[in-house]
């Protein structure tokens, strides 16, 4: 569903007049997007609207975009005019913008691309339907208002059968200075904590086995929920979120995803650590190694407190893999500052980062800055960094060979249709024949205990044991 096709521009026919069409969805940006992208899907198939085949034969084409950095933010333009081209073919086509483009630009883009019927934020994902009623009364349609996001009474349609993301908090109260994400996602929302096991005991009754508790800053979730106060401490934490889900049965693992070092506390490491459904893996990202850039980021942490957590879970969960983000060349960072962000890497030995070099973006205070660096230095000091990740990441893989690590089996190998793939407890990619030493046959869902045999950057591959 989320890829993009090369057809002939044709005249095409209408839909039947039993059916709504087809639609096609492409989704750009992280797993926020992503899973608003499997509820709006399930808003259209409810609708009934059938899966295309091709987006170019699509009655329905809906683009859920990303505005994190200016490539994000090109790339819907240049699909849009391809779009925008048929709609002049075939009138009756259905050309939407969600996401987080559609909240930074709003009215801009009808200006942009008048063929667009509708241009709805992120917020706006659950409204689908009756957004696209207006839109059949022949009005263009921008809904980018402020707007508190209804529990979604639809199902999702989600492209795994065993993973299932689900949210707990929307939007984002930090005022990160290069961050576009608060000015398009809104405020902090979190959802009821019954409202989610509900969501979570739906998923295990069909047979999902691992579910990731998805927020742009999943440590604030319950902050404003009605407060609760027991023995002089907030409940509704994330770390009483996880308490409340952990027994659903059926469900075999529990991740989240982000956390922000300011919020990180010691209690949730401890969670972590006696919970067993919880997987051993933190996505915590880190931005710069160097104080003085983090405040310019307006982070709101040093990185000696960062380094403080990581050794505190590699103090209480020894095998835990830990991840990050960073940004190089935010303005006005020296050779030497970024030189300490290689540091920190080097020093900490992430099992995976995600780089970035740093791009303005609309509406945030970093890129009115004068000290913006030279594309040429974003380009050098990505390419060094790139270079040490991958290093870094391949020794900390090394640990893994000749050990037995517990995978899930997500789907069949899209190279080799006798390989399963799936994730270790602590995130990492992994292969494996589909076939056990006793004949037996592995299938999508299935924990299955491997022996690590090859080790490379970004996946390993094993047997299984039995
Ligand atoms: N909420 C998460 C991440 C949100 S966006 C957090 O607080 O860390 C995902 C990542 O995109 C960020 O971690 C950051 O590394 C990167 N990013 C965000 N804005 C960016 C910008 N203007 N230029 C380059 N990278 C950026
Ligand atoms: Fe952006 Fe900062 Fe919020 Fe993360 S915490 S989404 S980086 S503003
Ligand atoms: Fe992109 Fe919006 Fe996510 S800007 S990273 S899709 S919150």
């Amino acid at each position: 569903m989320f890829a993009t096709t090369s057809t002939p521009l044709t005249k095409e026919p209408l839909p039947s007049e039993n059916s709504r069409g087809s639609y096609w969805i492409t989704t750009f940006g992280c797993q926020m997007n992503k899973a608003d992208s499997e509820r709006m899907a399930g808003i259209l198939e409810e609708m009934g609207y059938l899966q295309a085949k091709a987006e170019l034969e699509a009655d329905l084409v809906l683009y859920n975009t990303c505005s994190i950095r200016d490539n994000a933010e090109q790339k819907v333009y240049s699909y849009l005019g391809r779009q925008a081209l048929r709609k002049h073919l075939s009138p009756h086509l259905k050309l939407i913008v969600a996401g987080c483009v559609a909240q930074q630009e709003g009215e801009a883009l009808l200006r942009r691309v008048p063929e667009l019927d509708l241009v709805m934020g992120p917020q706006h994902a659950n409204r689908l339907e009756s957004l696209l009623t207006k839109v059949d009364t022949g009005q263009q349609v921008v809904a980018t208002e402020e707007h508190y996001i209804l529990e979604d009474l639809t199902t999702a349609k989600r492209d795994s059968k065993i993973c299932g993301w689900v949210n707990v908090i929307y939007g984002c109260n930090e005022r990160c200075t290069y961050c576009v994400v608060p000015s398009v996602r809104g405020k902090e929302q979190s959802r009821p904590p019954q409202a989610i096991r509900l969501e979570i005991e739906k998923l295990a009754s069909i047979g999902y086995k691992e579910i990731t508790l998805l927020g742009q800053n999943i440590d604030a979730y319950g902050r404003d929920l009605p407060g609760i106060t027991k023995h002089g401490r907030r409940q509704n934490t994330l770390t009483d979120l996880l308490y409340y889900i952990h027994e659903i049965k059926g469900i075999e693992r529990i991740r989240f995803a982000t956390s922000h070092p300011r919020y990180f506390t010691t209690r949730l490491i401890e969670a972590c650590s006696e919970l067993p459904k919880v997987c051993e893996h933190f996505h915590i990202p880190f931005q710069s190694g160097d104080n003085d850039i983090l405040k310019a980021m307006g982070r709101g942490y040093t990185i000696e407190k960062y380094k403080k957590i990581i050794n505190k879970i590699r103090e209480m969960i020894p095998n835990a893999s830990i991840s990050a983000d960073v940004i190089v060349a935010f303005p006005g960072e020296t050779n030497k500052q970024f030189k300490r962000t290689l540091a920190i890497i080097h020093e900490m030995g992430f099992d995976q980062v995600n780089t970035a070099a740093y791009s303005p973006r609309p509406n945030t205070p970093a890129a009115k800055w004068p000290n913006q660096l030279p594309e040429e230095t974003k380009i050098e000091r990505l390419k060094e960094l790139n270079l040490l990740v991958e290093l870094t990441a391949k020794n900390r893989n090394l640990r893994y060979k000749n050990k037995v690590e517990e995978v899930l089996a997500e789907g069949v190998n899209p190279k080799d249709s006798n390989q399963l793939m799936g994730r270790t407890r602590t995130n990492r990619l992994t292969f494996f024949p589909n076939k056990g030493p006793e004949g037996y046959c592995y299938r999508p869902g299935d924990l299955v205990k491997l022996l690590i045999q090859d080790v490379r950057s970004f996946s390993l591959s094993g047997r299984p044991l039995k």
